[in-house]
C-alpha cells in the first residue's frame, strides 16, 4: 500500500471513529428535541384546558402528532420526514407513539379541563416514563430539580438518576442552577442536561403548586441517559 492510500484509509477510518462517538450525544440530543416539540404542542393548549374549552377535535392524536412534526421542523430547522439516520427514526416512532399514549390515556382530564388539570410538566413527563418504557432499556429521559424546589418529589434528582456518579455530577448543577446544556460521559454511559428558565406562565403556575420561584431563573432541567 503506498503512503498517500495508506493515509486516506487512516483519516477514512479516523472519520468512522469520530461518527462512532458523536452518534450518542447527537441521539441524547435528538430525543430532547423531539420532547420539547411535543411539550410545546400540549403548552400552547393550555388556555383552553385550563378554561375547560378543549374539544375533542384539539386533541385528536393525529393532528397532535402533525403539530408536533411542525413544531420539531421549527425547533430543528430541518422537516422530521427527511431523517434517514435509523437510530434518530427510531426515537421519532417511539416519541409518536409515547405521545399517542398519553393523549389518549389523559383524554378524560384534558378535555374536563379545569386550572392545572394537565400541565406541560406532568405530560412531558408521561412521555418520558412512555418512551422509557417503549425504547427498553436503551435511554432514560427524566425531568427534576433541587430539592428545595420540587413540586412533584417523584422528581427527585435520586428518584429518577441510578448512577451514583451521574447523579453526583446532575446534583451539582442542579444546586448551582447550571445554565448551561452538558454533554458528558462517565463510566462508558453518556449523559446530557439540559436546563429550563423560569418565564411568566411557569412561575405563575408554580406558585400556585406553592413554590416561589423568579422569572429568568434555573428552573429544572431535562436528564437524558443512555445505557447503550
Ligand atoms: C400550568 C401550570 C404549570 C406551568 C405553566 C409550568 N409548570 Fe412546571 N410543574 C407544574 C406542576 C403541577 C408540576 C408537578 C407535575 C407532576 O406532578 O409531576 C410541575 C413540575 C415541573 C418540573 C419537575 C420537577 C418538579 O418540581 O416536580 C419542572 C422542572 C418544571 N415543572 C419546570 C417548569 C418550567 C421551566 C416551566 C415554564 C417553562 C413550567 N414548569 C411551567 C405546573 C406548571
Amino acid at each position: 500500500m503506498t503512503r498517500a492510500l495508506q493515509g486516506i484509509f487512516l483519516s477514512l477510518l479516523l472519520s468512522v471513529s469520530v461518527a462512532k462517538a458523536n452518534e450518542t450525544p447527537n441521539t441524547l440530543r435528538e430525543i430532547n428535541l423531539t420532547a420539547a416539540a411535543a411539550t410545546a404542542v400540549i403548552a400552547a393548549l393550555q388556555d383552553k384546558i385550563n378554561t375547560g374549552t378543549a374539544r375533542p377535535d384539539d386533541i385528536d392524536p393525529n393532528k397532535l402528532k402533525a403539530s408536533y412534526h411542525a413544531a420539531y421542523g421549527r425547533l430543528a430547522n430541518r422537516d422530521m420526514a427527511s431523517i434517514q439516520e435509523a437510530e434518530a427514526r427510531r426515537i421519532h416512532e417511539v416519541m409518536d407513539r409515547a405521545l399517542e399514549q398519553v393523549v389518549t390515556e389523559f383524554r378524560p382530564d384534558i378535555l374536563k379541563g379545569g386550572q392545572d388539570a394537565f400541565v406541560p410538566a406532568f405530560f412531558r413527563a408521561q412521555l418520558f416514563t412512555r418512551f422509557n418504557d417503549l425504547i427498553g432499556d436503551r435511554y432514560r429521559a427524566v425531568v427534576t430539580n433541587r430539592r428545595h424546589e420540587l413540586i412533584n418529589g417523584d422528581s427527585a434528582p435520586e428518584r429518577v438518576i441510578g448512577n451514583a456518579e451521574i447523579l453526583k455530577q446532575i446534583n451539582e448543577w442542579l444546586e448551582r442552577g447550571h445554565m448551561q446544556p452538558e454533554m458528558r460521559s462517565a463510566g462508558g454511559i453518556s449523559f446530557g442536561f439540559w436546563p429550563m428558565t423560569i418565564t411568566e406562565p411557569c412561575m405563575v403556575c408554580h406558585q400556585r403548586n406553592g413554590l416561589q420561584q423568579r422569572i429568568g431563573q434555573f428552573g429544572g432541567a431535562t436528564v437524558i441517559i443512555s445505557n447503550r
